[in-house]
């Protein structure tokens, strides 16, 4: 392990400009340089480095940092790797700790692997290249199929020999141990595993070769078409897509990843300009590879060759995409096609194009599909309907379901309440499922005595909210809520104006107190929704754009906190006349919808009225007002940045970045929250 003080040393020597400008190119303006972000894709730079600050901040997509995060963001180093690599750059010689003798051999191990099969890699390499059989057969069937000389490396491409052991006797030659060997899966019993193949080599995401396939040439022999380095310590195939590692700054960039099955289509598409692609290996998904993903980007289009029984086999793995918040995309290439024919038939433009005008969301195609072969049969095209409800259930972000749920209904001639019963059954029998293993999951850790106290991470970041130096924030003490004005200067004997920002969100707040405060949120433990209400929006008391509104929250804040639940008798008996006023005008008038709510959030989500569903309506209405709030702060937060570094006002940037980054996490955590709100029926 690198020692503390080496580590500091680096960061210490680091210069931000000098780092980055090793990959974007930088123009100087004023004190600092902009340039094209590398993050993400565009045409103006708003990419800026300050190296006052020794900071680098992208004011179009919001990323920042100093250079340890530039280089682990970038090139998806780890901070060990990243450490490194800026030590090679400053010749900054490394002193390493002494680790533990267990990490120590592992991490030795792993290192050791990964020497070998570099060797491997280059061995392949040389057979291609520079021997006559390598020439003549492998070589020349890369150059068939179009692939370039540039191209050749770039993707690690070999030939292994119809000699039987060429690779054991060159690798123990050059000192790699025999067992290592073995352990790749490279030799067993001193003849080599791959012959008379030509090799693909399979990186991880730093580029080290961790496994390689072999395809064979010959035609009619029964040997599989490919054969694959078996899992080791430093492959796991459930955790690696083939290409993932070339592709992954394009991906970024693009924010977009084509996913193909063969080790073929990356190559070809790569070469031909497309270079956000991977191949999954023509096995389904699985969550490590779609974390994988996640990494570079949210946004998957997946290439299907054109025939039926691929397409409907390929539907299935796509749930573990869906599970994981991607938004997944379809292309069907036509008949008989897998992706590299069809671009070499037709050329990258004609492709490209094709791939953009035909793709299509996953679930209406998956839809259209069911829906044309169930045809006319009721029984089959109800059942369809459920599969696809099942499959919509897997959507975590609630405004996107509330958004297929629409639509679906219109393309289907369906009902939406039926679609939203439909999906919420499923999404109620997933969570119950995830319930079940996850009181599994805690009464194996309360054996073993391993705790676990996250359970608040919540409410400890929006603590975090009232750090001191965000924007206007600066008035009255966080903690305490204001005493209920009976004195307010400001009258609420009218109603308050419902055009101040988020006054509508604040008389629904009121409402759902008025009419539902004393029923239960969460019986068995006690809770009504009044003190669930109140106690979640404590800390937004100071950004309320309602006073009156305000006043009533901190009125039934006070009587929750005093014990008492407020009934509609409290409500009448208030002695301020405008609380009272508010109160009934609260319980009698219909409910106040924010007039961009429906199509913001999908409050049709909350499929029965909230008299009927106050606990969905209290959550989603939570949900709402949160985020609303947030996404306020993260505005001004912005603009006092763009002020900021205009005035080179440079110390209170770095805080006001530091907010920045804590609102877009939080904003993340409570998308992700919502995903888990469940329908109490
Ligand atoms: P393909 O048969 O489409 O192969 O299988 P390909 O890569 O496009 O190869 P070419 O174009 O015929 O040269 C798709 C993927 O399925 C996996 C491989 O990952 C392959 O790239 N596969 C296929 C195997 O692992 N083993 C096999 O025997 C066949
Ligand atoms: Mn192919």
């Amino acid at each position: 392990m690198i020692t503390e003080d080496s580590v500091r040393e680096v960061i210490d020597s680091a210069r931000i400009e000098d780092v980055v400008g090793d990959f974007v190119n930088l123009r100087r303006r004023g004190n600092n340089y902009t340039g094209l972000c590398p993050f993400h894709n565009e045409k103006t730079p708003s990419f800026n480095v300050n190296p006052a600050r020794n900071i680098y901040k992208c004011f179009g997509c919001g990323v920042g940092g100093d250079p340890v995060k530039f280089l682990m963001e970038l090139e998806q180093l780890s901070f060990p790797d990243a450490i490194k690599w800026i030590a090679g750059k400053y010749n900054i010689q490394l002193e390493e700790k002494e680790v533990s003798q267990e990490v120590r051999q592992e991490l030795q191990e792993r290192e050791s692997l990964l020497i070998t099969n570099d060797f491997a890699r280059s061995y392949f390499a040389d057979q291609l290249l520079h021997t006559e059989e390598g020439k003549s057969i492998g070589l020349s069937y890369f150059k068939q199929r179009g692939f370039r000389k540039d191209t050749i490396e770039t993707f690690g491409l070999g030939y292994a020999s119809t000699q039987r052991d060429g690779l054991y006797k060159a690798a123990t030659a050059a000192g790699h141990k025999e067992e290592q060997l073995e352990k790749l899966g490279l030799v067993r019993n001193r003849r080599d595993f791959f012959f008379d193949r030509v090799i693909f080599t399979i990186h991880n995401v730093a580029g080290k070769p961790i496994a390689f396939a072999g395809r064979i040439l010959k035609q009619n022999v029964k040997a599989p078409k490919y054969v694959n380095s078996p899992e080791t310590e430093i492959y796991h195939k459930s955790d690696v897509l083939y290409g993932m590692y070339q592709a992954r700054q394009t991906v970024r960039k693009l924010d977009l990843v084509y996913m193909v099955e063969g080790y073929t289509d990356v190559i070809s598409l790569y070469q031909n300009g497309i270079k956000n692609v991977v191949a999954t290996s023509g096995t389904s998904l699985t969550s490590g590879q779609a974390r994988l993903v996640k990494r570079f980007t949210e946004n998957v289009t997946l290439l299907y060759d054109g025939d039926k029984a691929g397409i409907k086999a390929a539907l299935r793995g796509v749930d573990v995409l869906l599970t994981n918040d991607l938004n997944v995309r379809v292309v069907v290439l036509p008949g008989g096609h897998d992706p590299d024919s069809y671009l070499q038939e037709v050329g990258t433009t004609s492709f490209e194009t094709y791939l953009q005008g035909t793709a299509r969301d996953f679930l209406f195609f998956k839809a259209d599909l069911l829906l044309e072969e169930a045809g006319d049969d009721v029984s089959k095209r109800t059942e369809a309907i459920r599969d696809v409800s099942s499959t919509l259930a897997l959507v975590n972000d609630p405004l996107k379901r509330a958004g297929y749920l629409q639509q679906f209904s219109a393309r289907l001639g369906l009902d939406e309440t039926l679609l939203v019963n439909l999906v919420n059954k499923a999404i109620g029998d997933r969570r119950k499922a995830q319930r079940k293993e996850q009181e599994r999951e805690a009464r194996r850790e309360r054996r073993t005595g391993g705790g676990n106290t996250s359970d608040g991470a919540h409410d400890d970041d929006w603590a975090g909210l009232r750090e001191p130096g965000w924007a206007g924030d600066s008035d009255t003490a966080p903690e305490a809520p204001p005493a209920a004005r009976q004195d307010s200067g400001a009258p609420a004997t009218e109603a308050p104006s419902l055009s101040a920002g988020h006054s509508f969100q604040e008389r629904y707040l009121v409402e759902l107190l008025v009419r539902h405060g004393h029923q239960w949120y969460d019986e068995e433990a006690g809770v009504t929704i009044a003190a669930y209400l109140t106690s979640n929006v404590a800390d937004l008391l100071q950004s309320f754009d309602a006073p009156a509104y305000r006043d009533m929250v901190v009125a039934v804040t006070e009587r929750v906190r005093s014990g008492q639940t407020p009934a509609p008798s409290w409500y009448a008996s208030q002695p301020d006349l405008a609380l009272r006023k508010l109160a009934v005008d609260a319980a009698v008038s219909p409910y106040t919808y924010s007039p961009n709510w429906k199509e913001m959030y999908g409050l049709h989500l909350t499929q029965k009225l909230p008299e009927n569903n106050h606990r969905l309506a209290a959550e989603t209405f939570l949900y709402i007002f949160r985020m609303e709030k947030i996404e306020r702060k993260a505005r001004e937060n912005a603009t006092r940045i763009a002020e900021l570094e205009r005035e080179g006002k440079l110390d209170q940037l770095r805080t006001h970045l530091k907010v920045q980054m804590k609102l877009q996490q939080l904003r993340a955590d409570l998308a992700r929250e919502l995903g888990t709100v469940v329908l109490h029926n």
